[in-house]
């Protein structure tokens, strides 16, 4: 897979490509990641990207010139183009999957005040990773990005994603390692005792545990088993 991005301050995203997961997915070629300055596409011998806006008011706009030339000059017939944008679809683990799934992914940082809504012409897919409002679509590039690349084989040693929060529809369940006490904080004792039915059953019932109490609106759209079902009685009667 490769994922371009363009942007104002590529210098950023240096940080993101030489550190941990995605350091070595990148050198296990499992995922390309190139970084384009939008402003190597500025036509001014002053590299400006950016103007006032049409009708007046404050800040500076990207033209849509400058972004298209920067489009099309990473863009293949493949490629899926996202801009990052307060304004798009809403990011989710569900997106993340479908994404991972793509050969070729363009993220098109904004930044600044905004940009001149004619770019939209040469974009598939405006998203937003939540409803706050960004100084730039950088992190927001990082994010889509990050969680695309943890979902390729071989980026991350444990192979099945299937107990992330998210991706079976229920919050994850809580982990511990050693040691077994502390500050009188113990370690489950179901965990330390090792019988696999038990620990599965007690997780189970963990993640549903966390989910219904943090987010009950996942439990809404959950297709519950009646083993679960069973489970979330006993949940809201100990709570
Ligand atoms: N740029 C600024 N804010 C953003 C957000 N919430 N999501 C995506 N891109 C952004």
């Amino acid at each position: 897979m490769k994922i371009t991005i363009l942007t104002l301050f590529p210098s950023m995203f240096e940080p993101f490509r030489t550190e941990s997961i995605i350091k070595r997915a990148i050198q296990n070629q499992i995922v390309e990641v190139d970084v384009v300055d939008i402003r190597d596409f500025s036509l001014d011998k002053h590299r400006h990207v950016d103007d006032t806006p049409y009708g007046g008011g404050a800040g500076m706009v990207i033209r849509v010139d400058v972004l298209d030339r920067a489009i099309k000059s990473v863009r293949n017939e493949n490629s899926k183009v996202l801009l990052m944008t307060p304004q798009g679809r809403r990011y989710d683990q569900k997106l993340a999957e479908e994404f991972s799934k793509l050969d070729d992914i363009v993220i098109v940082c904004g930044h600044y005040e905004g940009f001149d809504e004619r770019v939209l012409n040469y974009v598939d897919e405006e998203i937003s990773i939540g409803d706050y409002v960004l100084t730039g679509g950088e992190l927001a590039a990082m994010v889509v990005a990050d969680s695309v690349i943890r979902l390729q084989k071989g980026a991350t040693k444990d192979e099945s994603h299937e107990d992330d929060s998210f991706s079976t529809g229920l919050l994850e369940y809580p982990q511990f390692t050693r040691p077994p006490l502390y500050d009188g904080f113990s370690v489950p004792e179901v965990l330390i005792n090792g019988n696999h039915a038990k620990i599965r059953e007690y997780r189970l019932y963990e993640s549903l545990k966390k989910t219904y109490i943090r987010r009950p609106d996942l439990i809404e759209k959950y297709d519950l088993t009646p083993e679960m079902n069973k489970m979330l009685e006993k949940i809201k009667k100990e709570i």
